[in-house]
């Protein structure tokens, strides 16, 4: 989840902003999805999972989907729920995009994705962050069932609250670190989440092959769309 990169990045000077996106997924059906994948991480019966070693990070999450992340990417996981968020990911970044005045297509876009299953006595992700920092670096999480939750947010250096809803995807210029609230339930908290960098970034950090995945965008002919009206 954290890419060292060389160069420093300095905030655009915009305010921050939170991109959201309300979806229409069965949640009920990818929650239950993702804990039956969660099993087979943990079983090591999904090809490309390695076991649990010394060099991995985030064991405080108590979630193995989580200290997994660099083993599998969740946009390859075969569920209509998790293509309607990649679908609706790339809108939300193009809107992020215009609010940080970048272009989409320069950027050449790659995404990597996990989930986390966590339960309240076992552990939970605490202060962290996701690397570049700032826009044109982007990170974001969807929530399948985290309501009602906080996630807190250091926005430059100002704590804030983020009040999770299921069926909600946000997405963060990354620079912003946050942490998981507690929550009262028994059963698992769940959730998507997402880190969004450009391609010539990730081939500086030298991230490992077959991992990320290209964030997509077709351009609307408008004039050729006009004149077939
Ligand atoms: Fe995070």
């Amino acid at each position: 989840m954290e890419y060292f990169l060389s160069g420093k990045n300095k905030p655009s000077g915009k305010p921050h902003k939170f991109f959201e996106r309300i979806l229409d997924n069965d949640l009920q059906d990818l929650s239950l999805f993702l804990q039956d994948q969660y099993s087979k991480i943990e079983n090591l019966s999904i090809k490309g999972i390695t076991e649990v070693s010394k060099s991995d990070y985030w064991k405080e999450s108590g979630s193995v989907s989580t200290i997994k992340w660099r083993d599998y990417n969740v946009f390859q996981f075969y569920h209509p729920g998790v293509y309607k968020l990649y679908k609706e990911l790339s809108d939300v970044i193009k809107e992020a995009c215009s609010y940080y005045d970048i272009d989409f297509d320069k950027q050449q876009y790659m995404v990597q994705g996990w989930f986390n299953i966590n339960y309240a006595e076992v552990g939970k992700l605490d202060w962290h962050d996701h690397g570049g920092p700032y826009a044109p670096y982007f990170h974001g999480f969807y929530c399948v069932k985290a309501e009602p939750s906080i996630t807190y947010y250091k926005v430059f250096e100002k704590e804030t609250e983020n009040h999770n809803i299921d069926n909600r995807m946000i997405v963060s210029e990354m620079g912003h670190p946050h942490a998981m609230g507690s929550w009262d339930w028994e059963g698992p908290r769940i959730t998507i989440a997402y880190d969004i960098m450009p391609l010539n970034s990730i081939i500086e950090a030298k991230a490992s092959p077959q991992h990320w995945i290209p964030l997509l965008w077709k351009k609307k002919k408008i004039i050729s769309f006009l004149k077939e009206l």
